[in-house]
């Protein structure tokens, strides 16, 4: 088995072939895992068979795991892996209604949110239930100099469900809600190991732009939002049974579709990884 990394024919990602991540990898594999997944923000790992336990030491090749905010949908016995099943999702018109369902950052209410989530496919419907990446790194580079410079230096409130946001988030229990933090996010950040420019936006969490108005700071984020979630940032995965897939929370924006047939079994395991609080580009 040979480790061949491979750009995929889209904006951002890369697909992993040749391993097999039941096994203990060595220090060199694990930092060309590492790099990749800086460089393309989203690693397509093809054809593993991992138990929770196993998936839970694959993920920590990337980083150190983080308690999920949604405590119901994690596995008691190993609360640091997390479920996305069809069968825990209400039917809304005949649709279910999935979690994060339109583009948007991890936890971006966490003052040091996770730098990396990443899905492991079980069960997969015969169509649809893809899930997109937008890479906002490339939309920061292609923004106008001048708009560049305005927003470089602004930040925006994040809270669990902003008040504009276009989804209903999952309810809280009142203890989940007690302990739900809230924080001030760069609407620029900078990667810490690659130094990359990216806009951080999630219209589900924000509330508005500090120092401007509610109509001004609205009007702002749904221009830069429709500027970075075009079809040219996009990487749409198409799961395939197996596939263990990674993303750089500081990288790219992802979403969900709830577009396949409600009587089919849509299961993937889900960790998340810590995050260092985010840090500004200006
Ligand atoms: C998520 O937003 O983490 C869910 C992605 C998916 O279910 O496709």
């Amino acid at each position: 088995m040979s480790l061949t990394i491979t750009p995929l024919a889209a904006p951002l990602g890369a697909e992993v072939t040749g391993i097999d991540l039941r096994q203990p990898q060595p220090a060199d594999v694990r930092q060309r895992l590492y790099d990749a997944w800086v460089e393309h923000a989203v690693l397509v790992i093809r054809d593993q068979k991992l138990a929770p336990a196993e998936f839970l030491e694959a993920a920590q090749i990337f980083g150190k795991a983080l308690q999920q905010q949604l405590r119901k949908f994690t596995l008691p016995e190993l609360p640091l892996v997390g479920t996305i099943s069809s069968r825990d999702l209400p039917l809304v018109d005949g649709k279910l209604h999935v979690r994060g369902e339109n583009y948007h950052t991890d936890h971006s209410n966490y003052p040091a949110p996770p730098k990396a989530t990443t899905l492991h496919a079980i069960n997969l419907p015969d169509t649809g239930g893809d899930t997109q990446f937008v890479d906002v790194r490339k939309a920061f580079d292609d923004l106008p100099q001048t708009l560049r410079q305005t927003i470089v230096s602004l930040r925006s409130p994040h809270v669990y469900e902003g008040s504009h946001s276009p989804r209903k988030m999952t309810a809280l229990s009142a203890e989940e809600r007690a302990k739900v933090p809230q924080t001030s996010q760069p609407l620029v950040i900078r990667h810490p190991d690659s130094d990359r420019h990216a806009l951080y936006l999630n219209t589900g969490r924000m509330e508005g732009i500090e120092g401007l108005s509610s109509d001004d700071g609205w009007a702002l984020i749904d221009q830069l939002y429709k500027h970075a979630t075009q079809t040219r940032y996009e990487y749409r995965h198409r799961w395939r049974a197996g596939d263990m897939v990674i993303w750089d929370n500081r990288s790219v924006m992802h979403q969900a579709n709830a577009d396949y047939d409600p009587a089919q079994y849509r299961f993937l395991y889900r960790i998340m990884l810590e995050g260092a609080p985010l840090q500004a580009a200006a």
